[in-house]
């Protein structure tokens, strides 16, 4: 049997948080990886990339940001780095594979190696699945599998769980539905409501979104720290 370390600390806002499997400081050498984005609203996952870049903490640029939404404030935040910002607004798209058969042409076009969907609001095809197989990584706000889908934080709070947090998955076809990479816990206070607790997730995305993006790649790579 094989046993993984886990960690549990304290996170900046004070309340205790568990992080499996342990996040180690990135070992992953070489070239960088090359980082497509799609984004559809915010963006504070897309800057938590770019920061553990910055930083060094995570070996890989950003060649794109894809954002589908004209009002999503991760483009702002992508022109501010001087980042390649691309919009492809669904909505000027019949069908979904359209959509994705240009996110792909605009992915291949960037280089990218990687795609990381950071608050992505649009169900994937296998267009983009068969580009970039076992490539794709998304961040969703609960512990899979439960609460997929719309409104995670929403549907923890009605169900009533003490616990949630969020996943750190590789894409596939269905919903959510992927190999999991690394997952966070954050417990559920009396008085949360979908803000306060959707605060409180988002800073344990922005701490285990830029360590599985290297752990996915330590796995592509073949080498043996790899999950
Ligand atoms: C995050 O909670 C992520 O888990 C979900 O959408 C949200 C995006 O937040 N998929 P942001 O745009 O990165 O701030």
């Amino acid at each position: 049997m094989t046993l993984h370390p886990v960690t549990v600390e304290f996170s900046p806002d004070s309340t205790p948080s568990l992080v499996s499997p342990t996040i180690m400081p990135s070992s992953l050498t070489g070239t960088p990886l090359k980082l497509g984005v799609l984004a559809s609203g915010n963006g504070s996952n897309f800057e938590a990339v770019a920061q553990a870049i910055e930083a060094g903490k995570l070996n890989a640029q950003i060649q794109v940001l894809i954002y589908n939404n004209p009002e999503a404030k991760a483009a702002a935040r992508a022109v501010n780095r001087g980042i390649p910002t691309v919009l492809l607004n669904h909505r000027d798209f019949q069908h979904r594979e359209d959509l994705d058969q240009q996110i792909v042409q605009t992915l291949q076009q960037y280089e990218v190696e990687w795609v990381i969907m950071a608050g992505w609001m649009r169900l994937v095809t296998q267009v983009l699945i068969d580009a970039f197989p076992d490539q794709i990584i998304n961040i969703h706000p609960s512990l899979l599998p439960s609460f997929r889908g719309v409104r995670a934080v929403e549907q923890a709070l009605a169900v009533g769980v003490k616990i949630t947090g969020c996943t750190v998955h590789l894409v596939c076809l269905e919903m959510d539905s992927g190999a999991i990479l690394l997952q966070a816990a954050v417990p559920v206070l009396a008085d949360d409501t979908p803000e306060t607790l959707h605060a409180r997730i988002q800073i344990q995305e922005h701490r285990i979104l830029p360590p599985a993006i290297t752990l996915a790649a330590q796995r592509t790579r073949g080498r043996p720290d790899a999950i």
